[in-house]
């Protein structure tokens, strides 16, 4: 046994012997309400195992009163933020609910699908919906032009027509529609249903990378224990058709400095499509445009629906506009 071993296994016992020691008669039962008949057994179990954890964690690093109170007050900061989203984010736990998707999924031997990624906390219901293809800048931003389109096909490789591809991205300022009041609903976000070959299509502008509120409690966090909150260059999307596995997902636009180096732990190797930036005039001309664009081309694969693995319909508080 390594001497932190043994010096972590005998502060668990410390705590262990001081809860039972503890004048109050079964006190981590009546905390999580197991000494008691109502209630939602799986929850008493579990939040009998997180207060017990946390009280573990102040006994091994003899966390003070005063640290304890101030991740009280950081707690209460975080949701008066509306932050807690981001900070799953940036705490790996959304991307590590991912890995759990993805485990559950290689054991009941689904594979070959696009690999998911984090929904993040920016998505809106009810973007604009459009049939084959759609442009998704509204407002008059400037910025450089960006074609992207592909296929949604199964996984054996046939087309997926009226599949939903559910697409939203930030601006070249780092903002997103809804959330950044400067711009107008839905900008840069919509619905495209599949043509008869399961073929997409949108016309947008290229996003920039960004970074947590600067003064938020997430990035205080983050500065605290020495990160930076930022996330590289991103398009996200939700591709859905009925009989299908929900699949979420994100693409990186190759070349951005954080491109490896997301604070939210996001990036895949295979959703990073090649960009390709058109400098031709005939191909300008054929777009309507008087300079340079930029083409993805990106197919998704997505999952026949499975019995045997749990949803990926994600139930989670999202933002609606009125
Ligand atoms: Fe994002």
């Amino acid at each position: 046994m390594t001497n932190n071993l043994s010096q972590h296994m005998g502060r668990a016992a410390v705590i262990d012997d001081l809860l039972k020691t503890s004048p109050i008669p079964n006190l981590m039962d009546r905390i999580s309400g197991l000494d008691q008949p109502g209630g939602d057994p799986r929850l008493k179990q579990i939040v009998g195992r997180v207060v017990g954890d946390l009280f573990k964690t102040i006994e091994e690093f003899d966390v003070t009163p005063a640290e304890f109170w101030s991740a009280v007050s950081y707690l209460t900061a975080l949701g008066q933020s509306n932050e807690g989203g981001l900070l799953a984010a940036g705490l790996g736990f959304e991307h590590f609910l991912d890995l759990r998707f993805d485990e559950k999924e290689r054991q009941a031997g689904l594979a070959g699908g696009t690999p998911r990624t984090i929904e993040g906390p920016l998505w809106l219901a009810d973007a604009p919906m459009e049939k084959g293809s759609a442009r998704l800048d509204q407002d008059p931003e400037v910025g450089e032009v960006l074609f992207m389109h592909g296929q949604v096909r199964d996984t054996d490789g046939n087309p997926v027509p009226h599949a939903i591809v559910d697409v939203w991205h930030a601006n070249t300022k780092g903002g997103y529609s809804f959330f950044d009041t400067s711009q107008s609903p839905y900008n840069l976000r919509r619905q495209i249903e599949t043509d008869a070959e399961g073929r997409y299509r949108f016309r947008s502008i290229l996003p920039a990378g960004y970074g947590c509120p600067p003064d938020g409690p997430t990035q205080a966090l983050l500065t605290a224990i020495g990160r930076h909150g930022n996330r590289p260059a991103h398009v996200h999307f939700f591709v859905s058709a009925p009989g299908y596995r929900k699949l979420t997902t994100q693409i990186n636009i190759a070349g951005d400095e954080y491109l490896h180096d997301d604070f939210a732990f996001a990036t895949r190797d295979e959703l990073i499509p090649g960009v390709t930036r058109n400098e031709d005039p005939d191909a300008m001309r054929e777009n309507g445009l008087n300079g340079p664009f930029t083409e993805i081309q990106f197919d998704f694969a997505i999952h026949r629906e499975t019995a045997s693995v749990p949803d990926t319909v994600v139930v989670r508080d999202h933002a609606k506009a009125a």
